[in-house]
């Protein structure tokens, strides 16, 4: 319900339950908070973003006082700015006057706090700290003496990221943020902690001494890995890239990140890139120019097509490579060399998802719903682990259930999403179909379905036919689950208001067939849901991206499967970006079909 106040004199409109600080920053006005952090629950730790409120007498936490209907703010005031100047002293009462060596200087909330409030130093005095620095986890470093212990690292990885590596450890004077026991911190490495900390006793250590923020040129730009497409900020100084962070509210990711996306540049500058081409030379890989590269692999290819046929050639383009590159790859294919023989790493995970929805739902195309576990009350991950394929799309299924959504996981591993679950049904390898087969079963036979929608499905009959194996008592016996948490969870699932289904479908992870997305879509249409209650992503940066831009056969060409699997299938294979001894699966099979080509 919309509720109007007034802030600083101006009349600003807000939601009912919503904090003051948080209708105030939508409505563009700024409140100095050092613990507050829109992802998280208000915590009211450090004081800063006290505010005034017309007819009471003491000051008020704007970041855990809720906004109300008719309330007169004010947020800058003579009493605001002495009460805040006594808070920031006292936060430098322990902390080091370390900016002139401090990665955060210059993006530091104390340092601008303290600039604007006036005290550069305390009036108070007391024992400055003298802890180790601890640098000897591998990308997160910590600076304790430089923490105001405002508890956002710390409630950022467990409420947040559903990790929980570090706590605020000690008592008074010797409370620091550790892991368990002071012991090295080995955790996820998201970073997260980082980009949360407001002043620089967290940072990454790719990162340290390694550029003042004033010398450094800000770009945004998409995160090449997986699925998601972050949106990712690149510092770079003198054109290289020293450090990637998110940045709040920007991009699909709001500005979450994974380690992969915060950490896993410096491939860019590695040693190991190919930077000039190589031809084989008596046996030997030898760097060549350009042209003569071109000229051989021209040569090389009109020989083999003139010989053999131009089916006798094929292409792999790659998921991370860009559309356009994809699109040229399977134009020079078709156009001229003239062959269908064209695909990708897609076929193992994304194609087979593809299919299935297609078969289910008749659409070509389902692209990743970002907010759908935020939609929904009931969510339902089967054999997927989620949080490792596509990290920051998993912290929606935390946060969802952290606002009271049920988050049902089955699988054999204790994957993050597991931990953080309402209920972990460890079933058996490979039993999820059968499981989702059992709750479609129990759910017909107590009459839980939407009979409007579901029996006039063509081959209703037929399905239900087709379950009668199921029963609780057999698919207890397949899944190691028992009949009554079976039954209980086919209840639970059918009553809840929305729900979701949430599989990954990939090469790394594909335990998966064509048949448990299917299984998962008969389910989700037993209960009348829409298709996007069924959520199976791309697994990487551009996957969907490069299946429409046609890498892959379209007219009766040859699939990887034909072209690595087959020895002797093709002649000559152009790969683009990819290298499918380490990332298909078998690799001794395809390592003999390239050294036959
Ligand atoms: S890097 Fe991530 S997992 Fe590790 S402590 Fe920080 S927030 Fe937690
Ligand atoms: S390390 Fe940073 S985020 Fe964590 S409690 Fe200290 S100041 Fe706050
Ligand atoms: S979740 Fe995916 S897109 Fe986002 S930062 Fe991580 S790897 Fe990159
Ligand atoms: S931001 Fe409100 S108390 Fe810290």
């Amino acid at each position: 319900m919309p509720i109007e106040l007034t802030i600083n004199g101006k009349n600003i409109k807000a939601e009912q339950g919503m904090t003051i600080l948080q209708a105030a920053l939508k409505n563009d006005i700024y409140i100095p908070n050092m613990c507050y952090d829109r992802r998280l629950k208000p915590y009211g730790g450090c004081r800063l973003c006290v505010v005034e409120l017309e007819g009471q007498k003491r000051l008020f936490a704007a970041c855990s006082t809720p906004a109300e209907d008719g309330m007169i703010v004010h947020t800058e005031t003579p009493k605001l700015a002495k009460a805040r100047k006594t808070v920031l002293e006292l936060l430098l009462v322990h902390h080091p006057l370390d900016c002139p060596i401090c990665d955060k200087a210059g993006e530091c909330s104390l340092q601008d706090l303290a600039f604007k409030y006036g005290p550069s130093q305390s009036r108070f005095v007391a024992e400055r700290k003298h802890d180790p620095e601890r640098v000897d986890a591998p990308i997160v470093e910590r600076n304790p003496n430089r923490c105001i212990l405002c508890g956002k690292c710390v409630r950022v990885c467990a409420e947040h990221q559903g990790v929980g590596a570090i706590n605020l450890i000690g008592r008074g004077f010797k409370t620091k943020v550790s892991p368990a026991f002071e012991e090295t911190l080995n955790c996820e490495f998201c970073g997260q902690c980082i980009d949360a900390c407001p002043v620089g006793a967290l940072g990454a250590k790719p990162y340290r001494f390694r550029s003042r923020v004033w010398y450094m040129d800000e770009y945004e730009t998409i995160c090449p890995y997986c699925g998601c497409g972050c949106t990712t900020n690149l510092s770079l100084r003198e054109g290289r890239i020293i450090r990637a962070r998110g940045k709040d509210g920007i991009g699909i990711n709001e500005g979450n990140l994974c380690g992969k996306g915060r950490f896993g540049f410096d491939y860019i500058y590695s040693e190991n890139r190919i930077t000039a081409p190589m031809i084989r030379k008596d046996g030997k890989l030898t760097p060549v120019s350009w042209e003569e590269a071109l000229q051989y692999v021209a040569k090389r290819l009109e020989d083999i097509k003139e010989k053999y046929g131009p089916s006798a050639i094929g292409a792999i383009g790659s998921q991370r490579c860009t559309i356009e590159d994809n699109y040229m790859l399977q134009k020079f294919m078709r156009d001229v060399v003239g062959t269908d023989n064209i695909d990708s790493g897609a076929r193992f995970g994304y194609a087979k998802a593809q299919k299935a929805l297609e078969k289910a739902y008749g659409v070509d195309f389902m692209p990743i719903k970002w907010k759908a576990p935020l939609k929904a009350d009931f969510m339902l991950v089967v054999e997927s682990d989620i949080t490792s394929t596509l990290p920051v799309w998993g912290l929606n299924f935390i946060k969802a259930k952290n606002d009271g959504a049920t988050l049902v996981v089955a699988d054999v591993k204790e994957t993050k999403l597991a931990r953080n679950s309402t209920q972990w049904l460890r079933i058996k390898p490979g039993s999820g179909t059968v499981l989702m087969n059992g709750m479609m079963k129990v759910i017909i036979d107590e009459g839980l379905y939407d009979k409007d929608k579901a029996s006039v499905v063509p081959n209703f009959d037929a399905l239900t036919a087709g379950l009668k194996e199921f029963t609780p008592q057999a698919v207890s016996s397949i899944t190691g689950i028992s009949e009554d948490r079976i039954i209980s969870l086919a209840r639970s699932y059918a009553s809840a208001g929305k729900r979701l289904i949430a599989l990954t479908s990939n090469i790394s992870e594909n335990t998966k067939s064509i048949n448990t997305i299917l299984v998962a879509a008969n389910l989700a249409i037993l209960m009348g849901d829409d298709p996007d209650t069924v959520q199976v992503p791309a697994e990487f940066s551009n996957t969907a991206g490069m299946w429409m831009s046609g890498v892959r056969p379209l007219s009766g060409g040859k699939d990887v499967y034909n072209m690595l699997y087959e020895p002797g299938s093709v002649k000559a294979l152009y790969i683009m970006g990819e290298n499918p001894i380490v990332t298909f699966q078998d690799a001794a099979r395809v390592e003999k079909t390239l050294k036959g080509l």
